[in-house]
């Protein structure tokens, strides 16, 4: 009884709060997410030991800079926030071996503005993107999340550009490897593209995830907010992972924190369009 009633107190049989269910026991009812011996799983460290890869130009995004008609639908499940953005847009190019289609996209964040993002940077997490600007494009989504407080509620999204959520000036720039997804069943079918530019969000924006979003029904005696919804690293092992053609930051080891703190500062003072 015990049992099942902390489980039913998270979202299905995988949680991130309770060693029970949390990213560690994760293999007890997913046996895909053991970390076994030179398995591919993600999240991993990104840091200087990456192999350029002079064919990986920019991926086609078919349809991110159009306004699609109807409405998407942003999706407390509980263990995230998902924005269900129907089929109109695809996904080729940039080394990947077919056309994919664009279902949805979701978020993973922290409690603090120090953790948060699934992969590190040189070892170091970031709280999603946190600056003191409020970022438009992000209005959407962080205008809405107060509806989808509490697991299991929806609600209707206008469409907008998607392209609106990507570093748009710096598309050419990313990391590539064969991973995993980061929730259960953690296949290992996973080609990561992570772009190499941040976007940003203020901290009253970051603050709607932190502090107003649940992993329990309305109705529950017991509410737990939903933070902390990343996985831990996972070694590379034999893995290669790439950069891009127009990658710069990790290809130059010294300069690499540095220059994502400047990165950070310019936008700051707004003299970079990110
Ligand atoms: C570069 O990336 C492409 C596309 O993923 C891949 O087919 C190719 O083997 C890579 N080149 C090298 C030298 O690893």
């Amino acid at each position: 009884m015990m049992l099942s009633g902390v489980l039913l107190a998270h979202s299905d049989d995988f949680c991130y709060d309770d060693e029970r269910c949390d990213p560690y026991a994760w293999g007890d009812n997913y046996p895909s997410c053991h970390p076994l011996l030179e398995s591919h799983h993600s999240p991993i460290n990104l840091n200087h030991q990456l192999t350029k890869n002079g064919s990986l130009d920019s991926l086609n995004l078919e349809g991110f800079n159009l306004t699609p008609k109807g409405h998407w639908r942003l999706v407390n499940q509980g263990y995230s926030i998902v924005l269900e953005v129907g089929d109109g847009m695809q996904v080729s190019g940039g080394g990947l071996p077919g056309i994919y289609r664009t279902v949805q996209l979701h978020f993973h964040w922290g409690s603090v503005f120090t953790s948060g993002s699934e992969h590190t940077l040189d070892h170091l997490r970031f709280p999603m993107e946190v600056s003191s600007l409020h970022n438009e494009n992000f209005h959407p989504i962080s205008s809405a999340l107060s509806f989808v407080a509490y697991k299991g509620q929806t609600k209707p999204i206008p469409p907008f550009p998607l392209i609106n959520l990507l570093p748009q000036n710096n598309l050419a720039q990313y990391y590539r490897y064969h991973g995993s997804l980061t929730t259960p069943p953690c296949s290992q079918v996973v080609l990561w593209t992570v772009y190499e530019v941040p976007i940003y969000i203020s901290w009253s924006q970051f603050d709607r995830f932190i502090s107003g979003i649940y992993s329990t029904q309305e109705d529950e005696n017991d509410q737990a907010l939903l933070h902390d919804n990343y996985r831990h690293i996972h070694p590379t092992y034999s893995r290669t992972v790439y950069a891009s053609k127009d990658a710069r930051r990790l290809t130059n080891r010294a300069s690499c924190l540095t220059l994502f703190h400047l990165l950070n500062v310019l936008q700051l003072f707004g003299l970079l369009n990110l």
